[in-house]
């Protein structure tokens, strides 16, 4: 009997031991990158392709997290387009943010950060969601460097990046910002057809001249190499938002629903969509555009009766636009052709880590 228990416990042990062990491999788990780094597009002035692969290991490393269950990308998937697929997100600890995930493309041409614009630099940025109480929890940056400090394989990523392996917050974030900056998107269908490589479908065509229509005015706010990203706008989703946006953060009444104009390239695969990721299809997007807009007392005046009224004092009346099932169809299949398949595929924005 006592001889079955003592074998009972070293089992007990062996197993437990190679469940810690098991952990402490993912833990150690080291980022395979290539011998030949690769080249990304990137302002000379800003970084290199170095500190892009450093911002890359960041970007993709749980370790970044205080339980190392969550990285960036988490919620930033390269499969959507650097969205996640989620209402809201999930952070470290299983509790939700408020809002909906960004894609993330393009980011060199904006200076305006977050659903309310908060923040204007990527480089100011990139620290917030680390030390976030939800998304990733670490209690600040002290720590993290710490944390850094002891993992193998960042020495030779700084000291190749900037010269020496010193670890600090400045780095980090010059780091992470050059990698979100080297995220550059210009192969889809609409950026094929600007440059004379592809032609759209008559239904595409459709799509597109209603977009920019004066009567649809999409393009009245979703403008620029992204269709978005500069730029706010109510577009009368209630009454009344239980998240007023950028009216929260300037404590102006005026701004209550207000939120930046998201940018469109990617669109079919970052559903769900708004700031709070209501809608789950583009179908219910256009179907809102087409006979939902509310009259909020701040809806922007490109949705109102009279789209050049600018400077009039409103309130809009809003103006539905009464879609054709035709039109909204013809609508969709344009917003497809902003899908860059090369892009969210590149294995030079890929995941490193083999988790
Ligand atoms: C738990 C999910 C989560 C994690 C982890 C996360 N993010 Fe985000 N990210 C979001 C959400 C949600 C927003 C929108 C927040 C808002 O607008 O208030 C956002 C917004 C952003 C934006 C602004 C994009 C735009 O167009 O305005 C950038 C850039 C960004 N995140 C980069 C990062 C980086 C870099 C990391 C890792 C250090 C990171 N995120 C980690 C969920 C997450
Ligand atoms: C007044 C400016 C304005 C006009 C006009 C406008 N939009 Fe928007 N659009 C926005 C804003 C602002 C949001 C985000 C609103 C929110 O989350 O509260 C948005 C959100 C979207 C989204 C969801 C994006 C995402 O990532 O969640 C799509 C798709 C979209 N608009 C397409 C269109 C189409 C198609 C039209 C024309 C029928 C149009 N928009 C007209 C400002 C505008």
């Amino acid at each position: 009997m006592k001889k079955q228990l003592t074998l009972f416990a070293a089992l007990a042990i062996a197993v437990l031991l190679l469940a810690t062990c098991n952990k402490e491999q993912v833990f150690n788990e080291t980022p395979q990158l290539p011998e030949t780094p690769y080249q990304y597009e990137i302002n000379e002035n800003v970084g290199t392709d170095a500190t892009v692969v450093l911002g890359r290991v960041l970007f993709y490393d749980k370790k970044l997290s205080i339980n190392n269950s969550v990285s960036c990308a988490t919620c930033h998937k390269q499969v959507h387009g650097f969205s996640d697929g989620q209402t809201v997100s999930t952070g470290f600890g299983g509790r939700t943010t408020r809002r909906n995930a960004p894609a993330l493309a393009n980011l060199r041409f904006y200076y305006r950060f977050f659903w309310d614009r908060r923040a204007s630099s990527l480089h100011d940025l990139v620290l917030q969601p680390v030390q976030d109480h939800i998304e990733m929890g670490m209690e600040d940056v002290e720590s993290l460097i710490e944390k850094l400090s002891k993992v193998d394989y960042y020495k030779p990523l700084f000291e190749e990046a900037y010269g020496t392996s010193e670890i600090d917050a400045d780095r980090i974030s010059d780091a992470m910002a050059d990698f979100l900056t080297a995220l550059v998107s210009t192969n889809s269908k609409m950026d094929r057809v600007d440059n004379q490589e592809a032609d759209y479908t008559a239904q595409e065509r459709i799509g597109r001249d209603l977009f920019f229509s004066p009567e649809a005015n999409c393009g009245g706010c979703h403008s620029g190499i992204n269709l978005g990203g500069v730029g706010v706008g109510n577009i009368g989703l209630n009454m009344e938002y239980v998240d007023n946006g950028i009216g929260e953060i300037s404590g102006n009444n005026n701004n209550n629903g207000v939120f930046k104009t998201p940018a469109l390239r990617n669109i079919a695969l970052t559903a769900p969509y708004m700031h709070d990721g209501r809608f789950k299809t583009l179908e219910e997007v256009i179907d809102h555009y087409s006979d939902g807009i509310e009259a909020h007392p701040n809806l922007s005046v490109q949705l109102s009766d009279d789209p050049n009224c600018w400077g009039c004092p409103g309130p809009f009346a809003p103006r539905q636009r009464d879609f054709s099932e035709a039109e909204k169809r013809a609508l969709i299949a344009f917003l497809e052709t902003m899908t860059d398949y090369d892009f969210i595929s590149d294995p030079k924005y890929s995941d490193p880590f083999d988790y």
